[in-house]
């Protein structure tokens, strides 16, 4: 079912990148693939744009290219063995033509570091997070004959010169990079070593970068970071002003200058931290009727204990606190989460009390895991992988389960209501229908009339299941 590959692992799953304009015979192809969050995403576009400068274009035809390059994700096993796999399927391609450059980006290129230049024999480039700016280099390396790595992090970059080329095909919602890297060092989570520290986006290049979207026709921004809240410019980590005779700028005033860039801009954000996530923020969001009530609030655990062992930094109390303050300050809000089963001595009595907090809050969506022990984070060291593969899964399918019965009742409570939908284009299934989302992020199915792309229309709610909603244009 395409709805539960979705919600099990976007990570394994790559997406061929490519730009809209017109193929140039001449230049240089770049094929690049990218597998993980949205993060990685934005960051292709990146990279993109980086290797534009230099000559390359991109193609969505892996037999033309000249340069390969997969951005790939650590976050779960399966996340790099898809890469892997991948790799071997180029094999034929190397072999065929031994010009051809193979290049490993992002996260794993980070972890694995040099070993992976051993590992897979196939790879000929290997660039972390914050090595963008010198690929064009490291590609010339390999042009003469050598191996090229630079898996340096950085405590400063963020790319906020580089105005990333829009790879996503329908050109109406773009992800904007707020900040890089995350200090949080959950005991499940690889990223922290992947990604470096966490260094926020001067808030001017964010807010011109956006203003530069809306007028190239985008309608919808979301503000990217692994710890939105604690977005911070101009502040120190303790909360001292660095430079007084500038202003400071927190999340909530970030996203209050992005919301004034149009009222005809959809404002989005993803991934909210529970233990950072502030009332300022949420009256923001309720003050801006652009700013979209919907926010992805990941909980990994119901259990206090196991968000102890977690390291996550809040309890069970404190989340359900944050719950019904979004309930109270925005009432109607969609709320989505993150749940990870089996992590290290999880009871069975814990994994009930996911349960039972899934009841209390009824998430309009869930991205759920098994836990996957990643080397080097804190529980690795620290604790036992000890819960069987087989009650990781059957923990997982009950979780499932659940979350589809809240969804379609999520989903349900739309019926006969008009929603406002922004056009993203024509239906995938249909040429017939065009789709689009609700201020709450539901995607919505409906018959084509002359609406244009980019538009904003009211749709009666008439069907749904546990993923989509169908309706007509009133
Ligand atoms: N910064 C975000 C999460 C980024 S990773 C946050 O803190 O919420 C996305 C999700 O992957 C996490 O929320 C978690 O649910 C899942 N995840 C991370 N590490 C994992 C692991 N080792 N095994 C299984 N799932 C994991
Ligand atoms: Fe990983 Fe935790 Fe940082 Fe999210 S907040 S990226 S889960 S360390
Ligand atoms: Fe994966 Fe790295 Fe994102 S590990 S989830 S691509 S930050």
């Amino acid at each position: 079912m395409e709805y539960q590959n979705k919600i099990i692992d976007e990570s394994v799953q790559g997406t061929a990148l490519e730009l809209s304009h017109e193929l140039n015979a001449e230049a240089k192809k770049l094929y690049l693939e990218s597998y993980g969050c949205q993060m990685n995403f934005s960051d292709s576009e990146v990279v993109a744009s980086i290797l534009e400068r230099d000559g390359y274009q991109t193609t969505r035809n892996i037999d033309d290219a000249d340069v390969i390059l997969l951005n790939t994700c650590s976050i779960r096993e399966n996340a790099e063995q898809r890469v892997r796999n991948r790799l071997t399927e180029f094999k034929i391609k190397k072999d065929r033509n031994p010009q051809l450059v193979v290049g490993i980006l992002g996260c794993m290129a980070e972890r694995l570091k040099k070993n992976l230049l051993d590992e897979e024999k196939l790879v000929d480039l290997i660039a972390g997070p914050d090595a963008y700016r010198d690929l064009p280099n490291l590609i010339e390396e390999v042009g003469s004959g050598q191996k090229a790595a630079n898996v340096l992090l950085s405590r400063d970059e963020t790319y906020a010169d580089i105005s990333p080329v829009r790879l996503d095909q329908k050109g109406i919602s773009a992800f904007v990079t707020i900040t890089r890297g995350c200090d949080n060092m959950c005991s499940f989570c690889v990223v922290p070593f992947t990604r470096g520290r966490e260094r926020s986006r001067d808030p001017q290049t964010i807010v011109s970068e956006c203003k530069h979207l809306f007028d190239s026709g985008y309608r919808e921004v979301t503000l990217l970071g692994q710890n939105v809240d604690s977005y911070r410019w101009n502040i120190t980590a303790k909360g001292e002003i660095k430079n007084p005779e500038l202003p400071t700028t927190n999340f909530a005033q970030l996203m209050e200058m992005v919301a004034l860039v149009s009222p005809e801009l959809r404002v989005r954000f993803s991934t909210s931290h529970p233990k950072d996530m502030t009332d300022e923020v949420l009256t923001m969001m309720a003050k801006y009727p652009n700013i979209c009530p919907y926010i992805h609030l990941p909980v990994q655990s119901g259990n206090s204990d196991v968000l102890y062992r977690m390291n996550r930094g809040y309890s069970r109390e404190w989340y359900i606190d944050r719950i019904e303050a979004i309930k109270r300050i925005i009432p109607g809000c969609a709320i989505s989460t993150d749940i990870i089963t089996g992590f290290c001595g999880e009871t069975d009595q814990e994994h009930k009390d996911t349960l039972s907090l899934m009841d209390i809050v009824q998430y309009d969506f869930a991205y759920m895991f098994k836990y996957s022990e990643r080397p080097k984070t804190l529980a690795e060291r620290r604790f036992k992988d000890d819960v069987s593969e087989e009650i990781k899964a059957q923990r997982l399918n009950e979780i499932i389960d659940k979350q589809l019965a809240h969804s379609l009742a999520s989903n349900q409570r739309l019926l006969g209501t008009i929603q406002e939908v922004l056009i993203e284009g024509e239906s995938k299934r249909s040429n017939s229908h065009l789709c689009g989302r609700t201020p709450s992020n539901v995607m919505v199915v409906f018959p084509k009339t002359d609406a244009k792309k980019g538009s904003y229309v009211q749709v009666k709610i008439t069907e749904c299941t546990s993923a989509t909603l169908k309706g007509e244009i009133v």
